[in-house]
C-alpha cells in the first residue's frame, strides 16, 4: 500500500522505517490491523479514538502498525502491534513500541494479550510486566475460536511498563 502523505503527520526515522501517524482514513490499514487484531468489529471499537502510528519501507509502503489508546489516569493502552511478516524479527516491532514509549514518559503503558508464548516472550523481554487479567476475553468477544501456537486463546493477560520520565 503506497501512502497518501496528506493524512500523515510526526516522523521518526530509523534505519529502514519511517514511522509516522494517520489521522484519517485510517481503516485504509485495515491488512495490517486484522495481523494484530484478526476481528474487524474489535477493532472497531478503538480504531478512531486511538492513535494509529505506522511503520513505512523505503518504498513508503506500510510495513508496521500500532494503535494506542488513552484510557484516562495516566494510563495508555497498546490495542494493536503488528508487524508484516516479511519484516519480522528484524526489530521493527520493537522499534514501535519505543517509539509510543519515546511519546509517553512518566505514564503507564498496558496491553492487553492472548496466551501465545512467543508474543508474551516478546513484550517481557521489551520491559512489561503481569498485571492482571480478563477471564474469558477471548471466548466472549471473538466469533471465531482463536489457537496460536497450539494455545487456544481464553483469557486476555494485561501486561504493563511504568516508563521513565526523559532527563533534560
Ligand atoms: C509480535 C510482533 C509485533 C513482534 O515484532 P518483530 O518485529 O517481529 O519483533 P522484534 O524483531 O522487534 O523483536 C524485539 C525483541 O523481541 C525478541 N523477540 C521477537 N520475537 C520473539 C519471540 N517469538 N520469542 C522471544 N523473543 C522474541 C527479539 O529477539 C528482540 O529482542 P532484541 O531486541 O533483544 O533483539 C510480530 O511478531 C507480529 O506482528 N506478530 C503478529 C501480531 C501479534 O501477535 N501482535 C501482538 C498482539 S498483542
Amino acid at each position: 500500500m503506497v501512502m497518501n502523505f496528506v493524512s500523515l503527520q510526526t516522523k521518526w526515522k530509523f534505519d529502514r522505517m519511517v514511522v509516522t501517524e494517520v489521522l484519517c482514513d485510517k481503516k485504509k490499514f485495515l491488512d495490517l490491523l486484522l495481523i494484530g487484531d484478526e476481528q474487524e468489529s474489535m477493532i472497531d471499537r478503538y480504531l478512531e479514538r486511538g492513535r494509529l502510528f505506522v511503520g513505512l519501507d523505503k518504498d513508503c509502503k506500510a510495513m508496521a502498525v500500532c494503535v494506542v489508546t488513552d484510557e484516562g489516569n495516566d494510563v495508555f493502552e497498546v490495542k494493536n502491534l503488528a508487524v508484516k511478516q516479511c519484516y519480522r524479527c528484524q526489530g521493527y516491532g520493537r522499534r514501535m513500541l519505543e517509539y509510543v514509549e519515546y511519546l509517553l514518559p512518566g505514564k503507564i503503558l498496558q496491553l492487553g494479550t492472548g496466551e501465545t508464548p512467543s508474543t508474551l516472550r516478546f513484550y517481557y523481554n521489551l520491559g512489561f510486566e503481569y498485571s492482571h487479567r480478563i477471564t474469558d476475553f477471548f471466548t466472549d468477544n471473538y466469533d471465531k475460536t482463536i489457537v496460536e501456537e497450539g494455545v487456544r486463546l481464553k483469557d486476555m493477560v494485561y501486561l504493563r511498563k511504568f516508563l521513565k520520565r526523559t532527563e533534560v
